[in-house]
């Protein structure tokens, strides 16, 4: 795929003649007038979501920590470690994608979604270091070197970047977005759920409040593979029966790494609960690029976790939300403090 020159004063900015790729771009952000307005409104709510982990309060997770079933501890522990992986991966990643991006206001979410990815993974060491005990750390840094199921998923979801590094084509960048669309859109949700299972029986709620902002940041960048990969499939070579493999592959790896670290061992979740949300969410994944759904079965057109739906805060404006067990509105919206920047 084309890489964009850093500045390129032939360029054409003119919007009739701008492109998500292949297009002759000055590479300047010109974003007075733009293609593609969905990204500018998508920019602006992602800024809006802007949050500080510091600033949400875990001093009872680390009481409650000792109060989790050891299962529950290893899954909370084992989350935290896969959700690392992931988001590291991202911030590294998207980047790449971004490269040949000639659309200026599509590449501006990039860079917002790769700031995002970032202040991720530090959101997990905030609540690693916080909330686990010293002694028990770096077993959480390391899960992915001692776990081989943890290793080969890591090892998986990886793979599908490293080949288009190694093999730019538009063929492996196409998979590229595929693959980030999956981790973006199925990967993290038995994560998710599983904060929010504990969150219902009273457990963790620091957490809760962190994940569910992660949720929200998440959904966004769901939102904005949902635009870019239908334009991908017309404009880029591709099979789609490779991304319906893909998906099936994702799915199976997904339910496999949730069934070692959750398994049927947590009040709430089962291997059955966890096989239908996946595939639920595969299902409308899918839906939301225009293809099929790829488990007809009844009862993956529902999800098992419906009821833990309010513990999540994934409303565009949902900033107004109160923490999990608290009357209060303890949520906050950081760019209605943008006057006061002149004091700084
Ligand atoms: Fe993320
Ligand atoms: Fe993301």
């Amino acid at each position: 795929m084309p890489i964009n020159p850093i500045f390129n004063p032939e360029g054409d900015d003119k919007i009739e003649n701008r492109s998500l790729w292949f297009g002759n771009v000055t590479n300047l952000m010109q974003l007075n007038d733009v293609r593609y307005p969905w990204a500018i409104a998508l920019y602006q709510q992602m800024r809006e979501q802007f949050w500080i982990p510091q600033k949400l309060d875990v001093t009872q997770d680390v009481t409650d920590y000792w109060n989790l079933t050891p299962e529950e501890r290893r899954g909370f522990d084992g989350i935290l470690s896969y959700l690392t992986f992931l988001d590291s991966i991202q911030t590294c990643n998207i980047p790449h994608l971004k490269s040949c991006i000639t659309a200026p206001e599509v590449a501006l979410c990039m860079a917002e979604q790769t700031s995002q990815e970032a202040m991720h993974s530090a959101s997990y060491q905030y609540m690693i270091e916080s909330i686990i005990p010293a002694e028990r750390r770096n077993e959480v840094y390391d899960f992915w070197r001692t776990d081989k199921v943890l290793f080969e998923r890591c090892k998986f979801v990886a793979k599908l970047y490293q080949n288009y590094l190694d093999q730019p084509s538009a063929e492996n960048y196409f998979i590229s977005l595929v693959a980030d669309y999956l981790l973006e859109g199925l990967y993290f949700y038995n994560g998710f759920i599983y904060m929010y299972n504990l969150a219902s029986r009273m457990l963790m709620p620091g957490s809760a409040d962190i994940f569910k902002l992660i949720n929200r940041d998440e959904l966004s960048h769901v939102r904005l593979f949902q635009r870019i990969i239908p334009e991908a499939m017309e404009v880029l070579p591709h099979s789609q029966d490779l991304v319906y493999e893909l998906f099936d592959a994702a799915v199976s790896q997904e339910i496999k790494w949730s069934n070692h670290i959750i398994g049927n061992q947590i009040l709430g979740i089962t291997e059955a609960s966890t096989e239908q949300y996946t595939k639920y969410l595969a299902n409308s994944r899918l839906r939301a690029i225009g293809l099929e759904a790829i488990y007809p079965d009844e009862k993956f057109k529902k999800s098992p976790y419906a009821h833990l739906e309010r513990f999540s805060d994934t409303k565009a404006d949902g900033n107004t939300k109160a923490n999990f067990f608290e009357a209060g509105v303890t949520s906050y919206v950081m760019s209605s403090g943008l006057t006061g920047w002149d004091e700084i």
